[in-house]
């Protein structure tokens, strides 16, 4: 006989959200497995209940109760499933910690996930916003994942083509949000381990420690002491990592704000566009170091909103809008916030 399903009522999810917000969910239930959503599909009440799926909540500004049933993924597990002469596949379960499961590949002997150390959050919330740093997303190094539908309960094998991933967006955050549950991510770490080192910030590390030939432990130890410096610890101050995306624009855009502001930080892509970088744009608007009530803008790097103690995500919000409005006034340029505001 299966133990009954444990619902939560009243349940705080302050803990629970890495900015660190208040707000109280009316209903939890802690998913250890795919079976426990298709039992909460089946169950007569709150099979009709409109679901929020919570992850590491490393990705998500909170600014209401939830009067939804909240599943909060819980899935754990590791394994090496496959060892090929072309890659290394191992699964992790959506709950693990993404940088935990990070430190164990390395742990195993497996190179691949270095320069995405640090990234707060889970392994399931990894392939919802296609996580990147230091010149590595997480579509680089996806071999499938598992999910399971909200609506008919059958547990789904995505591959990459059906992922699609872009930059930090996939199907997760567009058609399929709110739709489904992922509950295993599977990684494909390719052999022979080339080192990702292009990055400016970890170019310099080579050159200050005369390293020209880093093995995977090296860029883990350099990736983390990066992170360290410029990035807050959620666990000390609420944050959600970056808060907009790095904008796109046209060439002629680009050149048009350079003649303006030659100085602005843009790095040109492939297809022609240019990706700005945000934290500058910010920055050179004053925002650094601001605060908006309990919501501020973190001293060492102006993509990153903190929450500087007590903080309501109203506040967190207004003080985006604020950021968002002054940018548009200056470069013309709109920054879309990267977490999902609820
Ligand atoms: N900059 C400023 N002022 C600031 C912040 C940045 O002038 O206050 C300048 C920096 O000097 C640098 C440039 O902007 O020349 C880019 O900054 P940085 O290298 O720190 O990277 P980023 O573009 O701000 C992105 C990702 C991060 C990721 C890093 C490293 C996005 C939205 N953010 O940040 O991802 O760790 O690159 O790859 O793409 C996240 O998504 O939560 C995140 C932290």
């Amino acid at each position: 006989m299966p133990t009954p399903l444990a619902v939560e009522r009243g349940v705080n999810l302050r803990p629970y959200n890495s900015f660190g917000l208040p707000a109280v969910a009316q209903q939890l239930v802690r998913v250890k497995a795919d079976a426990d959503i298709r039992r909460v599909l089946g169950d007569p009440q709150l099979g009709r209940a409109p679901k929020f799926v919570l992850g590491g909540g490393s990705n998500v500004v909170l600014t209401r109760d939830l009067d939804t049933l909240v599943l909060k993924v819980e899935v754990m597990g590791r394994r090496v499933v496959q060892e090929r002469d072309d890659a290394v596949i191992v699964e992790f379960g959506a709950g693990e910690t993404w940088h935990d499961a990070v430190a164990w590949t390395l742990d195993q002997g497996f190179a691949g996930l270095e320069n995405m150390a640090l990234i707060p959050g889970t392994v399931g919330a990894a392939p919802v916003q296609n996580i990147g740093a230091y010149g590595l997303e997480l579509k680089d190094r996806f071999e499938s994942l598992d999910a399971v539908d909200l609506v008919t309960g059958r547990s789904v094998h995505f591959d990459a083509g059906m992922c699609h991933f872009a930059y930090r967006d996939s199907v997760f955050k567009r058609e399929l949000a709110g739709k489904s549950v992922i509950t295993r991510v599977r990684l494909k770490l390719p052999r022979p381990w080339t080192p990702v080192v292009g990055y400016l910030d970890l170019e310099r590390k080579m050159h200050e420690s005369g390293i020209t030939s880093p093995d995977a432990r090296q860029i883990f130890d350099w990736v983390c002491a990066i992170r360290r410096s410029k990035l807050p610890d959620p666990a000390l101050i609420g944050n959600a990592g970056s808060f907009f995306k790095n904008p796109v624009v046209s060439e002629e855009q680009c050149r048009d704000i350079i003649g303006r502001d030659p100085e602005i930080v843009h790095y040109p892509l492939p297809d022609g566009t240019v990706k700005l970088a945000a934290g500058w744009l910010i920055d050179a608007c004053g925002w650094k170091g601001k605060t908006i009530g309990r919501a501020g803008v973190y001293e060492k790097q102006a993509l990153v909103l903190v929450n500087r103690g007590g903080a309501s995500g109203a506040e967190v919000v207004t003080l985006a809008r604020a950021i968002q409005e002054s940018v548009y006034g200056r470069f013309g340029i709109r920054l879309e916030p990267e977490p999902v505001v609820v």
